[in-house]
């Protein structure tokens, strides 16, 4: 499998790219490169192309623009001790990607392709990913129906596309914790929906529930079932753990996949990790009773957010119509940064990878 190449001409200067990694925030700065492969009914997956990073001319009738047929991933590249750099399970990202497709009636890129695009475009982009502590490159995958259509059914072309953009510490203030905003308003997914598929309509009706919790002083919502608005799902774009207890014999509960949670690869990952580390993990459900009878008694001791974007975030706060409190003391609790630490050591290369799940890339 091998990727055409078409060099950018005017790649961004070595200074202003140097300044942009120096200073990346999320999402702002993308590198000199995409990948583009175009799917048709005939043929299927096409011939992968690197191409320099532009924009994409559309016709106005194009379905994804109308229907939403518009699946994304998210994955990070980090700069290893050795100076190689390496991507933390790419292959499960390549796997749901494919789950997503196969929720929106679209086509499924083989995982194979899939890490070829990620090498491809790592490769020729290399210097985008930085040495800088808690550096990365973030990637994003994505397909879209490309069909120019209004018939409202699966489009019959597609294009899967590959960005990157250099990331640096999600906080830059450090680790901050966040205040949370239970809605029992909005619901993000129901039961049939497509809450376990990482669409970008799921991210569109988030929006509307992201700012009422911003009016209420929240940094984040907290979404709860769409059913009785009473178990906790996610938080915002992240996974939720509840840390019982402390010390070694501390107990991690995360929220069960219902169908209605979409399955974060950090929740999967620091479930593993947490059991290396001698903790005991559940997956269960969890109420906003529970919560905060559990915070109550003081058996609830740390709660935190997880994800490719932000590692891991702890929840310091929380606020209802009818209710709000602190969690533990509303500061980062140890169990939390522990496991932070252990996972950005496994990807950054800075500890043993006992699980394999670091993919190199050059
Ligand atoms: N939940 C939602 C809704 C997300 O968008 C994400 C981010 O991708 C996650 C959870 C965390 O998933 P992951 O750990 O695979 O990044
Ligand atoms: C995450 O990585 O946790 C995210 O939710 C990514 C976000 C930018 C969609």
């Amino acid at each position: 499998m091998s990727f055409t190449v078409q060099r950018n001409p005017n790649p961004l200067p070595e200074a202003e790219r140097a300044a942009a990694l120096a200073n990346p925030g999320f999402g702002q700065f993308r590198t000199d490169h995409m990948v583009r492969i175009d799917w048709t009914p005939a043929d299927g997956w096409g011939p992968g192309a690197v191409l320099p990073y532009g924009p994409l001319s559309l016709d106005p009738a194009t379905s994804a623009l109308h229907y939403g047929q518009l699946i994304f991933e998210g994955l990070k590249a980090y700069r290893q001790p050795d100076g190689s750099i390496a991507t933390f399970r790419p292959e499960a990202n390549a796997a749901r990607m494919a789950r997503s497709a196969q929720r929106l009636a679209m086509p499924e890129l083989p995982a194979e392709l899939f890490l070829e695009s990620v090498r491809a475009l790592v490769d020729i982009d290399q210097a985008w990913v930085s040495d800088a502590p808690d550096a990365s490159l973030y990637l994003r995958p994505f397909m879209m129906a490309t069909e120019a259509a209004l018939g409202v059914r699966a489009a019959n072309a597609y294009s899967y596309l590959l960005i990157a953009s250099p990331a640096g510490p999600y906080f830059s203030s450090g680790v901050k914790p966040v205040t949370v905003w239970l809605s029992t308003e909005y619901s993000r997914a129901a039961p049939g929906g497509t809450g376990d598929a990482k669409c970008a309509g799921n991210y569109a009706a988030s929006l509307a529930a992201q700012a009422q919790a911003a009016e209420q002083g929240c940094d984040q919502v907290v979404w709860l079932d769409a059913v009785e608005h009473r178990y906790v799902e996610e938080m915002g774009g992240m996974n939720l753990y509840f840390v019982y207890g402390s010390g070694a014999d501390a107990r991690l509960v995360t929220p069960k996949l219902t169908g209605t949670l979409l399955p974060g690869i950090t929740r999967e990952s620091l479930l593993t990790i947490a059991q290396d580390l001698g903790y005991s993990t559940d997956e269960a459900v969890v109420s906003t009773e529970d919560w905060r009878a559990g915070n109550a008694s003081g058996e609830l001791t740390e709660v935190f957010a997880c994800g490719t974007a932000a590692v891991i975030t702890p929840v310091g706060h929380v606020k209802s119509a009818d209710a709000e409190w602190t969690v533990g003391d509303g500061g980062p609790g140890p169990v939390s940064m522990r496991l932070r630490k252990a996972l950005l050591d496994v990807q950054t290369g800075q500890a043993p990878d006992p699980h394999g799940w670091m993919h190199r890339l050059s």
